[in-house]
């Protein structure tokens, strides 16, 4: 979603804030906008349609000084694109505000401000909240005090910061529902919506709770609570080295961040010395809670909903384990009936998106036997609000399409699966010792898949020119074809569906001709027979067949027919080696069609409205 950066220094601010931009730029960039004061308490704004870049090409020609400052970058929900709708908001060339999330009552209070006598220049939900704070700073509050009084006329989700040119040194900002954080220096204070934007400046940080308000200055930090009281939050420290956000040698960040895998995946699985998997790894007190888990719920969006349709069938089939999962937009507002001694798990790699945040904090008391977040953020909100947590340890992941938090958080569920299948006795010690033999040697099957990146950059010429693809696949692979399927279509913008293959004849058939590209999820399982005679109904109608398959499998080049040989590998495995195929191929389609793949049109990375 959108990104915000503010610095209070003593120092130039304008170089922290492009830079803290450009880290936060994968989150939203149709437009964005920086405003400084100055030593002489003017107010100077820089506001662009379009990329970072072209905000900072503004500062170039133009450069605005000042060691206070506010910047934004939007990812456009009310309010179309353009420099007008960019962030910050003015009111009477005086006060300045940047706002991550949506504002639901904000047609209401925008007929109550211009009957104020408020002007607006937007079309945007945010405005109103930057008049808001000028009418309570104009009638005498403090900047604290005009911002308690704002965010209790709004209803909706918010991160706000911003700047009075007549309280010059400060800097206020408040959160519901969207992550903020203070970023602690020396001499130095910055607020951001996520820690990356300023790992550049500083290693400490502070996580504010829901409601919070804070004031920064240079020299001083001052935290409100939602009951209005003074509070001291922890300050947490970030250990690990400085993540880099450069591409390194790749030309996109999805492309490395693929090629990342067999070290993300090493680094997410806790195997013991004795190749055992503990339940520890899911927080202190799983072990407790895991013994009265009769059933699990999964609850995620997109990619991560993906992960958690794979693991239903491990949780099913290895651990015995009743499992539903449901996407989170609709989990939240469904009447539900739980099955007694259900576990939640809530799967996300930003650990910020609203709908599954909101989900796990509606549910009802005693609904469920606890929580568990399965997140790559560390200190994300959903990690924060659960009982258990489980970090996938991907690492940063940049471009919008995500890969290695996929493939990771697939590591996490099947260790997930093996510990909750041995504790209800469902697996045996043989069986959990062959699956977590298997899960070590993940890291190098990933890596021969990786080796076929030229092979498959060849194939993917042949769905350049398409406009249409079918992806299929049976039992545990059909959720693989539809990750599938939804890479493809988020960064070629080729339209791409996923089928269980035993459902093509009952509708999808009818779209098969030379014309539709289909890819195959078809390594060697027990529904291998099933989907081959599913391949040839599609064949049979002069469908351009993709097999993606491992040797064992038997499917040869030929007429209307194109195999991708991949490794032979454990069963419990190919859901993750297949994928990673899958992303190649995405990848080299979107890159031969020239598209903005880390950004693709419309989408935005860490999804924190509704
Ligand atoms: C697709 C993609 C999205 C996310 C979804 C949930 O490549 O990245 O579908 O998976 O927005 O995001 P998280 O996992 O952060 O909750």
């Amino acid at each position: 979603m959108c990104g915000i950066v503010a610095v209070a220094a003593r120092r130039e601010a304008s170089e922290i804030l492009l830079e803290g931009l450009r880290r936060l730029e994968y989150r939203g960039y149709d437009s964005a906008g920086m405003a400084l004061i100055d030593n002489e308490k003017n107010l100077l704004l820089h506001k662009k349609l379009g990329r970072v870049s072209e905000l900072m090409k503004a500062q170039a020609m133009e450069p605005h000084l000042g060691c206070v400052g506010i910047a934004h970058t939007r990812w456009a929900t009310h309010g179309e694109p353009s420099a007008a709708n960019a962030h910050p908001h003015i009111s009477n060339q005086r006060v300045a505000l940047v706002h991550n999330g949506i504002i639901e009552n904000h047609a209401a209070l925008r007929g109550e401000m211009i009957d104020l006598g408020y002007e607006f220049t937007s079309t945007t939900d945010s405005e109103v909240i930057v008049h808001l704070l000028h009418h309570f700073l104009r009638d005498g509050e403090t900047m604290l005090g005009a911002m308690q009084k704002a965010v209790g006329r709004l209803q909706g989700a918010y991160a706000l910061a911003a700047l009075d040119t007549e309280n010059p040194g400060q800097i206020v900002a408040a959160r519901e529902g969207s992550p903020l954080v203070v970023g602690v220096g020396i001499g130095e204070n910055f607020l951001a919506s996520d820690q990356l934007a300023l790992r550049q400046v500083t290693d400490r940080f502070i996580y504010l709770e829901e409601g919070d308000l804070v004031q920064i200055t240079s020299a001083s930090m001052q935290v409100i609570d939602l009951s209005g009281q003074r509070v001291e939050r922890q300050v947490t420290r970030i250990s690990e080295a400085l993540e880099t956000i450069d591409r390194g040698n790749y030309d996109h960040f999805m492309h490395k961040e693929i090629h990342q895998q067999p070290r993300a995946l090493a680094d997410a699985l806790q195997i013991d010395a004795d190749r055992r998997i503990s339940a520890k790894c899911f927080g202190t007190g799983a072990e407790a809670v895991f013994d009265r888990v009769a059933a699990i719920q999964i609850v995620a969006c997109g990619t991560s909903y993906h992960a958690g349709m794979v693991a239903r069938y491990w949780l099913e089939q290895l651990a015995g384990i009743p499992c539903q999962v449901e996407v989170a937009s609709e989990f939240r507002y469904r009447t539900r009936v739980q099955h007694p001694g259900t576990l939640l798990v809530t799967v996300s790699q930003s650990g910020e998106t609203a709908d599954t945040l909101a989900a796990l904090r509606n549910v009802a008391e005693g609904e469920f036997v606890g929580s568990l977040a399965i997140a790559n953020v560390d200190n994300s909100s959903l990690v924060r609000a659960s009982d258990l947590v489980f970090l996938t340890r991907a690492g940063a992941e940049i471009g919008v399409a995500s890969t290695k938090a996929f493939t990771t958080q697939l590591v996490a569920l099947m260790m997930l699966t093996i510990v909750l299948g041995q504790r209800r006795g469902s697996l045996t010690e043989n069986k959990a010792r062959e699956l977590t033999n298997a899960l070590h040697s993940l890291p190098e099957f990933v890596q021969q898949v990786l080796e076929l990146d030229p092979t498959i950059e060849k194939l993917a010429e042949a769905f350049i020119n398409k406009h249409h693809t079918l992806f299929l696949g049976r039992g545990i692979h059909y959720p693989v074809a539809m990750e599938g399927a939804l890479k493809l279509k988020e960064i070629s913008y080729i339209h791409a569906e996923a089928y269980p293959a035993g459902e093509l004849k009952h509708g999808p058939l009818a779209l098969v001709d030379a014309d539709m590209p289909i890819v195959a999820v078809a390594p060697t399982d027990d529904l291998l027979e099933k989907l081959r005679s599913n391949l040839e109904e599609v064949r049979s109608r002069g469908g351009e067949l993709y097999v993606f398959a491992d040797k064992e499998a038997g499917f040869a080049n030929g007429p209307g027919l194109r195999v991708l040989q991949l490794p032979s590998c454990p069963e419990v495995l190919m859901p993750i080696v297949y994928t990673v195929a899958l992303q190649l191929l995405s990848y080299h389609v979107a890159l031969h069609k020239g598209t903005d793949l880390d950004k693709p049109r419309n989408l935005a990375k860490s999804v924190t409205v509704e």
